[in-house]
């Protein structure tokens, strides 16, 4: 494979593990954010991660040096962009940052590197026209948490080349995920379309008070055999990150339907984002 180096632009949740899925499948990673904050916490999490793995005999001490050794948190993008092979986008989920970033990459990252979002819901054909390269650039979706989620879906774009998509495939494997191709645009592409239906009824069914947080997510558990209820679900991706996609949605339709409820909205306003704020629909403070 000729891609060798990857750089990650955002270190938050996802761009976190990315980093280090990429780090551990062999490739030379930089992580850019341009949170300071962000960038220690995500060197933290690195650094209490990989003597985990080692003790459950996940990772073994030629992982763990080629990481200590490839992995780097940086604050430039120009740092982190210069020598790409690929850059995987996982910043906030709004697209005239992402446009922003993409149009910058475009002109730090060489001419063959791909430009891979992470979008949970945007397509790339809303920010490939901020590039001069619009068939190296396309959605390569991951899940949460990324170290451990097999499914990644690729989306193909009528801009995107199939070189770029075989590539992005291969990368996706070497990862160790499971590549899924999704061979049109669609807003939320598979998974979060199916994802969305579900939280958008247990969020209406719970701000109809016709059943508790508990209930429901204990009713969807039994039910269906999902290993999580969908609060337990929203608490642990990011409230912010759902209202963030309701607004972009509604923005885009026009439509109340696409709106996040409010039982969400009251969340988001307080700051109560979920798993990583200690508080969303449940309290993680205790
Ligand atoms: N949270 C999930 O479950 C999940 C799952 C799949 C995909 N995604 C997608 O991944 C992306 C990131 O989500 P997250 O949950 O990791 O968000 P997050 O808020 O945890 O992290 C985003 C990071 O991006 C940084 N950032 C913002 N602007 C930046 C810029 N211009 N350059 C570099 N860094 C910048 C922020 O400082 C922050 O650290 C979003 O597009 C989201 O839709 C999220």
């Amino acid at each position: 494979m000729n891609i060798k180096t990857i750089c990650i632009i955002g270190a938050g949740l996802m761009g976190q593990q990315l980093s280090l899925v990429a780090a551990q499948a062999g490739f030379k990673v930089y992580c850019v954010d341009t949170s300071s904050e962000a960038l220690k916490k995500a060197q933290e999490f690195v650094a209490g991660w990989m003597p985990k793995q080692k003790a459950k005999g996940k990772l073994t001490d030629e992982q763990i040096e080629h990481i200590t050794k490839n992995l780097h948190f940086v604050n430039s993008l120009e740092e982190a962009a210069k020598n790409a092979d690929m850059v995987i986008e996982a910043a906030i989920e709004n697209l005239a940052i992402k446009r922003s970033i993409f149009a910058q990459l475009d002109k730090i990252a060489p001419p063959h590197a791909i430009l891979a979002t992470n979008s949970s819901y945007l397509v790339s054909s809303k920010i490939a026209d901020a590039t001069s390269r619009p068939d190296k650039v396309l959605n390569m979706h991951f899940f949460n948490p990324a170290l451990m989620m097999k499914t990644v879906e690729v989306v193909q774009g009528p801009h995107v080349s199939d070189d770029t998509v075989a590539k992005v495939m291969e990368v996706a494997r070497a990862f160790g995920k499971n590549p899924a191709l999704v061979k049109r645009e669609i807003y939320g592409f598979l998974c979060n379309r199916i994802f969305s239906v579900l939280t958008k009824e247990a969020c209406y069914l719970l701000d109809q008070g016709i059943a508790s947080i508990e209930d429901i997510d204990t009713a969807v558990k039994g039910a269906f055999g999902h290993p999580m209820g969908p609060f337990e679900l929203l608490d642990m991706t990011g409230i912010d990150l759902e209202y963030h996609l309701g607004m972009e949605r509604f923005r885009e339709t026009g439509s109340l339907a696409d709106r996040p409820s409010p039982s969400l909205t009251e969340r988001f306003g307080k700051g109560d984002y979920g798993r990583k704020t200690g508080k969303g629909y449940y309290n993680y403070q205790k």
